[in-house]
């Protein structure tokens, strides 16, 4: 059994998801809990994920944490809310399971080494994969198996979405304990395989402005946050459970869009607005409204996060013609060859037809790159020993 063990060490990967409802509201701050349920898609791990290493032992005499290599400050209120979440959650497992006093474990220090295979706090959603990975290490070295929503979300809201593979839901939940507040799976990871998911890198710079505090700003100053949660949200959720279930894209796609243009209306509808947009975001969503007038139907939609870059959805059968759209509208700058990473894309011609219907002169160097991926599952559990970021030691191995 893992508590008998000196020293138990498991290494988990994450996923980032994308939200196609979007979350932006805490009505408790402490315990991250929402103003509204949300709805995301969980990205392939292929492409962008978070690895972590979790080692207990009772040689540790203190819990240490590395991020990306740096030694990072383990009393952070974030991580400290979830180390003392699956704590407590291994506590209860132990009383409510056994006679035996708790395991010895349970008092253990952790090590956690945590890298991801992206850049961080670029807009990609690295909280979401990270905490969301933290959760589940440490669930494993403590011997939780309840579900780990309360665990991940005090880390990062939008992390409790990235415990599952697929489409999943953050219902919101209404008691104030925020046991109900929790994330749930609405179609499973091969549900819709002709679903496809470009990012189109505008920035890799760090946000100006972080959500933690965007959001705050918003509920302090923004009546339509309050309409939004109250008025919109609700059905927005049953309207994108029926289009992911029945795999309608002409609505997935335009709800989408929608959800995310509320949102970016909220972040100017506070005082002082925020702007996550720039011009490159909005020539984009020129672009893809260009591209569905030109087919009359919608085949690819956009959302944007608190950040500039694009995540674009779409279909296997249309990426190929969309990507060739982006590089006529976006010349690559440099490095052509690199312009496209993750799934292959085959090259496309672009009509005259379409070339003039996008009708906006290129901007060579919008876009940095671009990351084509799909659906994917959620956290995983790496077998190889190898995998591991911390030695037996505990300490990060060189290459982590
Ligand atoms: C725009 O989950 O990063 O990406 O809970 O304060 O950590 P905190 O915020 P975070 O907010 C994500 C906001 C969003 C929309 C979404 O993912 O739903």
């Amino acid at each position: 059994m893992a508590s008998e063990k000196p020293l138990v060490a498991v290494t988990c990967t994450a996923p980032v998801n994308i939200a196609v409802i979007k979350y932006w509201g805490k009505r408790d701050e402490e315990l991250i809990l929402p103003i509204n349920s949300s709805l995301s898609v969980t990205l392939h791990q292929d492409q962008l994920k978070t690895t972590t290493t979790a080692v207990i032992s009772k040689d540790f005499t203190e819990d240490q944490i590395w991020l990306n290599g740096q030694k990072e400050d383990v009393g952070q209120p974030r991580i400290q809310a979830c180390l003392r979440e699956i704590r407590r959650l291994a506590r209860k497992r132990r009383s409510t399971d056994d006679k035996d006093p708790p395991p010895l474990s349970l008092s253990y220090k952790v090590h956690v080494a945590s890298v991801n295979n992206f850049p961080t706090a670029a807009g990609l959603a690295s909280s979401a994969a990270g905490y969301a990975c933290l959760a589940y290490a440490l669930a494993q070295v403590y011997g939780v198996e309840s579900d780990l929503s309360e665990v991940a979300r005090q880390g990062s809201g939008s992390a409790c979405r990235s415990l599952y593979g697929g489409f999943v839901e953050w219902q919101m939940g209404e008691r104030a304990d925020g046991k109900d507040s929790i994330a749930r799976q609405v179609a499973p990871e091969l549900h819709w395989p002709e679903l496809r998911v470009l990012i189109l890198v505008v920035s890799t710079e760090k946000k100006p402005t972080g959500s933690t505090a965007g959001m705050q700003t918003s509920v302090e100053t923004s009546p339509l946050l309050k309409f939004r949660a109250e008025a919109v949200v609700p059905a927005r959720m049953a309207e994108m459970t029926r289009c992911v279930k029945e795999r309608d894209f002409q609505g997935f796609g335009q709800l989408t869009m929608k959800d995310s243009n509320q949102f970016h209306a909220i972040c100017l509808d506070t005082f002082p607005p925020i702007s996550y947009l720039n011009d490159i975001s909005r020539r984009i969503i020129h672009l893809v409204n260009c591209f569905n007038t030109h087919h009359g139907q919608t085949k690819v939609a956009y959302t944007f996060d608190a950040g500039p870059n694009a995540v674009i959805f779409t279909l296997d059968n249309t990426v190929a013609e969309f990507v060739a759209a982006v590089r006529h509208s976006f010349p690559p700058e440099s490095n052509g060859d690199k312009f496209l990473k993750g799934l292959p894309v085959r090259p496309a011609l672009l009509s005259d037809e379409l070339k003039a219907a996008l009708g906006m002169d290129p901007t060579p160097g919008g876009i940095k790159y671009i990351i084509a991926t799909q659906v994917g599952p959620g956290p995983q559990i790496l077998e190889d020993p190898h995998a591991h970021l911390l030695g037996p030691d505990g300490l990060p191995k060189p290459a982590a």
